[in-house]
């Protein structure tokens, strides 16, 4: 059975023309989805509608064996708790440390102990390679240093699911690397992510699926070894196309 499926989701911002449209796939538990496609096809909109912040007008997310009823704000609640995302703006607390940034949501908002929330926080931290900066502030970090909190923030709610929407694209060439370490590493323990990324050499090596949308809607769906190598449709041979000369 499918860890996770979509069956026809559609939605759109405030009744326009649709920004998703009849998306339907499966994800296996452990995949990691690299999801491609020109600028203003989706994808953002894909992940932000698993998280309910776009509500869908049709479809169905089931997660599990469970469905997801957006309307719903106990089904939205249970939701949520599954999914983290990660946004390519890391929008942490400037005036928290890095620890802080960690802690505050498992400890607030989950009402968590804080001693047992700082102890996880810690080993996220050291995860993410960030083992000396628990005391850091934001501005003390660099962009790929912030970027390793924010994923090390969302880890903290214990994600089935992580959501990564070009989470490099604001990082200087140099910073970019010691990101898409911290996701290998990730993919290494088994966690389950959906990838919206430009680095297309990454998603190649580390993508099990790659999707490729176009126009809120999913045009091409495989390995990436056909996706990249010899993809079947006309639009994705022409994105490859462009792609893959520069
Ligand atoms: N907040 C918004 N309000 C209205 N339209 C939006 C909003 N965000 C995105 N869109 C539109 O939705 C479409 C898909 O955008 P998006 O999901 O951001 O694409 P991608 O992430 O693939 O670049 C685009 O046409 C975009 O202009
Ligand atoms: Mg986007």
């Amino acid at each position: 059975m499918a860890f996770l499926a979509l069956d026809g989701l559609t939605a759109s911002y405030g009744g326009k023309a649709d920004v998703l449209n009849d998306v339907t796939l499966r994800f296996a538990k452990g995949e990691v989805v690299g999801l491609i496609g020109p600028s203003g096809s989706g994808k953002s909109s894909l992940l932000r509608a698993l998280v309910g912040l776009l509500k869908p007008r049709a479809g169905r997310v089931t997660i599990g064996d469970e469905v997801v009823d957006y309307a719903s704000r106990a089904s939205l609640r249970a939701a949520r708790d599954r999914f983290a995302i990660v946004f390519q703006q890391y929008n942490l607390f400037q005036n928290m440390t890095a620890l802080r940034n960690v802690a505050i949501a498992p400890t607030l908002v989950k009402k968590r102990p804080s001693a047992q929330v700082e102890e996880e926080a810690r080993a996220l931290l050291t995860k993410v390679g960030l083992g000396a900066k628990f005391n850091a502030y934001p501005d003390e970090l660099s962009g790929g240093q912030q970027q390793r909190v924010a994923i090390a923030r969302a880890l903290a709610l214990h994600p089935d699911i992580l959501l990564l929407d070009e989470v490099t694209s604001a990082l200087d060439p140099e910073l970019v690397n010691e990101v898409l370490d911290t996701i290998r590493a990730l993919h290494a323990e088994g966690m389950t992510m959906l990838i919206v990324s430009h680095e297309m050499a990454f998603i190649r090596e580390v993508a099990t699926t790659v999707v490729f949308m176009d126009q809120g809607r999913v045009v091409e769906v495989g390995p990436p070894a056909q996706i990249f190598d010899a993809p079947q449709s006309p639009r994705l041979k022409e994105f490859t196309a462009k792609i893959l000369r520069h």
